[in-house]
C-alpha cells in the first residue's frame, strides 16, 4: 500500500515537473561586477524588508527602480505584492562561474526550502541549490532561525552586449512570457536574447532564468577608484562616493551623468580643479568655430576623495537637453494590465507609471562619444563558432527528479 502511494506521488511529481534552464557565465578573474535581479514581491513588504532579503542598501534599491527617495520615511513604505523590482546585486566569480553567494536568509516558522526558493526569492534559486550550498542533510528538518546562504544567479559578460555597454538582469520566466514579449519589454531583440543565452530555439518555459541585457551608461574611472567599472542601466539611477554623488543614465543616452546627490552630507569637495565648475555643471559657448562645451565630470571615488575631471570639447552644434527617467512615487499598487499580460507595454520597466516629479533636463556632457570599449565587447553573434561553444553554456537543471529519487 505504502509503495503504491509513493509511486503515485513520484509519477505525479515527475509529470508536473519541468526542466528549468538558466544561463551560466564562466569567469576566471576575481573581479566583481554590477548586475540586477528581476524580483517579484511574494507579499506586501516594506522597502527595508526587500532590501534586507537581498542584503542591499534600500536607497540603492529605490534608485535602481527610479523611485523618488525624497518621500518621507520612504524606507518604511510598504510595496505591494506582485510588484516587479530590479534588485542591484554585486556579481562575483566563484568556482569559475558568475554567481552571488553573499545573500543569507534566516529561516522562520513554516518555511521550507521550496517556499524560500519559490516564494520568498521568487524562483531566482531552487530548493536543491539552497540545500547544496548549505549542505542541508534533511530538508524536512529545518530549524527556525537557521542562517542559510541563498545562491543567486548573475551575469556580467564584461559589461557589454554587441560591443555596447550593458547591465544584465537575471529574469525568471513566467508562464505568460514569450521570448518576443521579454525582448520587447527590455528593448532588445529575440536574436540577441538567444545569443546571450546560447539558445537553440526561441522557446522559454516558466521558471527558466534568462540573462537579459539592458542598455547602459558605462564609466571610465581609473582602476584605483573604489567604484571602478560603475555602470548604470538606461533610465536608472545609482549612488556613488558614499552617497555623495548620484549618477544616472539618461533615456536613449550612453553617457553617464553624475551630480551631487540630494542627500549629500559631509562630502569632500566636488569642485573641478582650476575652475569654478561643480560636479555635473556644463557650460556651452557658441562661437564661429562651433560650440565649446565644458563639463565637470565625476571620475570615481578614491581614498575618500571625490575625483573630478574638467573636460573641454568643441562640437559642431550645441547639445540639446538630455531627458532623464522621471522619478516615481513609491508605488502602492501594481498596474493590473501589467500583472498578467503576456507582453507588457514596451516602456514598462519598473514599479509603475505614477510619476511624482517630471524628469529633469540637462545638457548632455561630452560629444556623444561612447564610453567603454566598443571594440572589445565579448558579445558576438551566434554565427561565430567559438561564441556558443566556448563562451556560454545553457545548463539544464533537473529540478525535483533527484528529490523524488531520494525519498
Ligand atoms: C583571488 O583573490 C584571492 C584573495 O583575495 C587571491 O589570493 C588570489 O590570488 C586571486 N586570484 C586571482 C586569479 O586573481
Ligand atoms: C531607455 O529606456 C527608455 C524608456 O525606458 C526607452 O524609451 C529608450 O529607448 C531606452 N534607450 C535605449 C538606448 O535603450
Ligand atoms: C553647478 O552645480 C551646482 C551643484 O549641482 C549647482 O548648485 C549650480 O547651480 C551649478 N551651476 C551652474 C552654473 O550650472
Ligand atoms: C572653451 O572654453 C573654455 C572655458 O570656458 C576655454 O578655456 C577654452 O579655451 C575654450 N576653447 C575653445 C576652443 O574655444
Ligand atoms: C591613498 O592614501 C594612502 C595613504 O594616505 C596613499 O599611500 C595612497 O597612495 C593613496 N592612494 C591613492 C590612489 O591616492
Ligand atoms: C572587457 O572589456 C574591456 C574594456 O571594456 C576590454 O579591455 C577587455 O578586453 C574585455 N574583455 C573581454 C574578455 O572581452
Amino acid at each position: 500500500m505504502r509503495e503504491i502511494v509513493l509511486l503515485l506521488l513520484a509519477s505525479s511529481l515527475l509529470s508536473t515537473s519541468t526542466t528549468a534552464k538558466s544561463t551560466i557565465e564562466p569567469c576566471s578573474s576575481n573581479d566583481t561586477c554590477n548586475s540586477l535581479l528581476g524580483y517579484t514581491l511574494y507579499t506586501d513588504l516594506k522597502v527595508s524588508e526587500v532590501a534586507s532579503l537581498f542584503q542591499t542598501d534600500p536607497i540603492s534599491l529605490l534608485l535602481a527602480n527610479a523611485i523618488d527617495i525624497s518621500y518621507p520615511d520612504v524606507e518604511n513604505h510598504i510595496l505591494p505584492s506582485n510588484l516587479f523590482l530590479k534588485i542591484p546585486l554585486t556579481c562575483s566569480c566563484l568556482d569559475g562561474i558568475r554567481k552571488s553567494l553573499s545573500t543569507r536568509y534566516k529561516t522562520r516558522p513554516s518555511d521550507t526550502l521550496a517556499s524560500i526558493a519559490g516564494s520568498v526569492y521568487g524562483g531566482l534559486v531552487s530548493a536543491e541549490q539552497i540545500q547544496e550550498a548549505n549542505s542541508v542533510a534533511d530538508p524536512s528538518l529545518l530549524d527556525v532561525g537557521t542562517s542559510l546562504v541563498v545562491p543567486l544567479p548573475c551575469a556580467c559578460f564584461n559589461g557589454s552586449d554587441d560591443s555596447l555597454p550593458a547591465v544584465y538582469l537575471s529574469y525568471v520566466v513566467r508562464g505568460v512570457d514569450t521570448l518576443a514579449g521579454i525582448a520587447r519589454r527590455y528593448e532588445t531583440t529575440v536574436s540577441d536574447l538567444m545569443n546571450v543565452n546560447a539558445m537553440g530555439a526561441p522557446d522559454v518555459s516558466s521558471g527558466d532564468i534568462l540573462a537579459v541585457p539592458l542598455s547602459a551608461c558605462a564609466s571610465n574611472f581609473p582602476k584605483y577608484a573604489s567604484d571602478f567599472g560603475l555602470i548604470v542601466p538606461n533610465g536608472s539611477y545609482a549612488l556613488a562616493a558614499g552617497h555623495c554623488v548620484q549618477c544616472s543614465c539618461a533615456l536613449g543616452s550612453r553617457s553617464l551623468y553624475c551630480e551631487p546627490a540630494s542627500l549629500a552630507v559631509s562630502c569632500s569637495s566636488m569642485q573641478c580643479r582650476n575652475s569654478n565648475l561643480m560636479l555635473g555643471n556644463i557650460t556651452v559657448q557658441q562661437s564661429s568655430a562651433g560650440c565649446n562645451v565644458t563639463t565637470c565630470d565625476y571620475n570615481g571615488f578614491a581614498n575618500g576623495t571625490i575625483l573630478t575631471m574638467l573636460s573641454n570639447s568643441l562640437q559642431p552644434r550645441c547639445p540639446g537637453p538630455q531627458r532623464f527617467a522621471p522619478l516615481l512615487a513609491p508605488p502602492d499598487t501594481v498596474p493590473k494590465d501589467l500583472m498578467y499580460a503576456p507582453a507588457p507595454s514596451p516602456d514598462y520597466d519598473g514599479p509603475g507609471f505614477i510619476a511624482a516629479s517630471p524628469g529633469s533636463f540637462v545638457i548632455p556632457p561630452g560629444g556623444g562619444s561612447l564610453p567603454g570599449n566598443p571594440a572589445n565587447g565579448p558579445a558576438g553573434s551566434i554565427s561565430t563558432a567559438t561564441f556558443s561553444s566556448l563562451s556560454y553554456f545553457f545548463i539544464t537543471c533537473l529540478i525535483s527528479i533527484s528529490f523524488v529519487f531520494s525519498c
